[in-house]
């Protein structure tokens, strides 16, 4: 049934239903009815983001119940000339030679038969930077972001004007001492009912090789990167960083920092008991489900497309996929089986209305208890991947300000008051 909205004319047809409804029945509905504070999902929000919170959660229903996304082909180059007007620039991030590929993904990708191709990456420039050859290679002690957007690994891109670069956007207008950021569109998965492709490793793959490329050809040092994600893309962030601690290659040494954003940390949802923000937040977050479905049913086809051929079980142990699962498996390097040893010091964003809020805080004390410098930021009231939505204020502006602090080793007061001063 499903896989019919697929297929042109049905699909058109399906979006015209789809939107005519929520605007014409939908919006005037809820316009009065969450005029009453007391029917809004938290007492805190104003009636604008109540309202974008339900126009979400109807939105995302197509990706993730029906398999309509906006991902790009990703064999195509941008002309320079669509990027000029969002201080953007295409980059071709080449493919890994074997190798770089090695350990526990080098065994996954081969029974998933996955390979490492060349992959599309946009630089996303600083307000008031103007792209210049120079910027083919780092500049002296030049910090910088690679960047891993959200879309539960079926939908999204890393395309400037995309939603998921506003987080990107927002670190470059508040940092002091970061200039630009990789934005790299790694493969996205499909899955049954929507024809299988670029199963697990494919997007670690693609994210090792752009680290690999910035420090190999375009001269970073390791500590000057900062791994970044939201959502899938934070949970594609902890993958890759890890993927470079455990595998200890001598010429991709660990990055200096990790960002992730509403990570997604545990497919396996074995924190879920009913007292768990994965029931608690169900109704204040931006991803709804049809009556007395369970919450898993959310990531449910985003699992089994990200997952391919594997079984199941591995979302419960595997610490690539679920490094907040109770059950996951510890690595085990040189007798130090610690699920975090070697990681770098980390930044945890989550919106404390998300549903996969319970398991963020899970990863951040994992963290933490593994020796990790730590820093966490979790509003109360906020929603899953709030960064990336504008009309998510005040929230939204004090994450950027804190994290960009974060970014610029300097104090987050500190940086609040400058801004305040203008
Ligand atoms: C880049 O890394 C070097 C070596 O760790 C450090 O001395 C320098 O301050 C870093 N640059 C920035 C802008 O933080
Ligand atoms: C839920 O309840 C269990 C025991 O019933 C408790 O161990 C757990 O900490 C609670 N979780 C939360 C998020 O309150």
């Amino acid at each position: 049934m499903a896989s019919l909205f697929l297929r042109q004319p049905f699909k058109a047809a399906y979006l015209l239903g789809f939107f005519t409804v929520l605007v014409f029945i939908r919006l005037p509905y809820w316009l009065v009815y969450y005029s009453w504070r007391s029917n809004r999902p938290r007492k805190s929000w104003t009636l604008h983001r109540t309202i974008n919170v339900q126009i979400l959660r109807k939105v995302t229903r197509l990706p993730f119940q029906l398999g309509i996304t906006d991902k790009r082909d990703l064999s195509l180059e941008v002309p320079q000339k669509k990027l000029e007007s969002l201080n953007a620039r295409f980059v071709w991030i080449p493919e890994l030679e074997k190798r770089d590929l090695v350990g526990m993904v080098a065994e996954y990708a081969a029974r998933a038969a996955v390979k490492s191709i060349a992959i599309p990456a946009y630089w996303i420039l600083k307000e008031g930077t103007k792209w210049s050859p120079a910027y083919e290679k780092a500049q002296e002690d030049e910090k910088v972001i690679l960047y891993f957007h959200g879309g539960g690994f079926l939908t999204g891109t890393a395309y400037p004007s995309h939603p998921t670069a506003s987080l990107s956007k927002g670190l470059l207008k508040y940092s002091t001492s970061l200039s630009r950021v990789l934005s790299v569109d790694y493969r996205l998965s499909s899955g049954p009912p929507f024809g299988s492709e670029n199963p697990f490793p494919s997007a670690v793959i693609d994210a090792v090789a752009a680290y690999r490329y910035l420090v190999c050809e375009a001269g970073f040092l390791p500590q000057n990167i900062t791994v970044a994600g939201d959502s899938a893309g934070g949970n594609l962030a902890l993958a890759s960083v890890r993927y470079i601690v455990e595998s200890r290659l001598p010429h991709l040494p660990p990055p200096g920092g990790l960002i992730a954003s509403s990570p997604w940390t545990d497919m396996s949802y074995s924190h879920l008991e009913t007292n768990s923000s994965h029931f608690l937040n169900s109704g204040s977050d931006i991803f709804d489900l049809p009556p007395n479905t369970h919450p898993l049913a959310v990531g449910e086809n985003a699992i089994n497309a990200y997952i391919g051929e594997m079984d199941r079980g591995e979302t419960k142990y595997n610490r690539y996929l679920s490094p907040a699962s109770k059950f996951v498996i510890l690595p085990d390097v040189d007798g130090d089986n610690k699920l975090f040893s070697g990681f770098p010091r980390s930044y945890i964003i989550g919106g404390g209305a998300e549903h996969l809020f319970d398991d963020i805080v899970v990863l951040a004390e994992k963290m933490k208890d593994d020796g990790v410098d730590t820093t966490t930021d979790f509003p109360p009231d906020a929603v899953h991947d709030y960064p990336i939505f504008d009309w998510h204020e005040p929230e939204r502006t004090e994450s950027f300000i804190k994290c960009a602090a974060w970014l610029d080793e300097r104090w987050a007061t500190v940086a609040i008051a400058e801004q305040a001063r203008g």
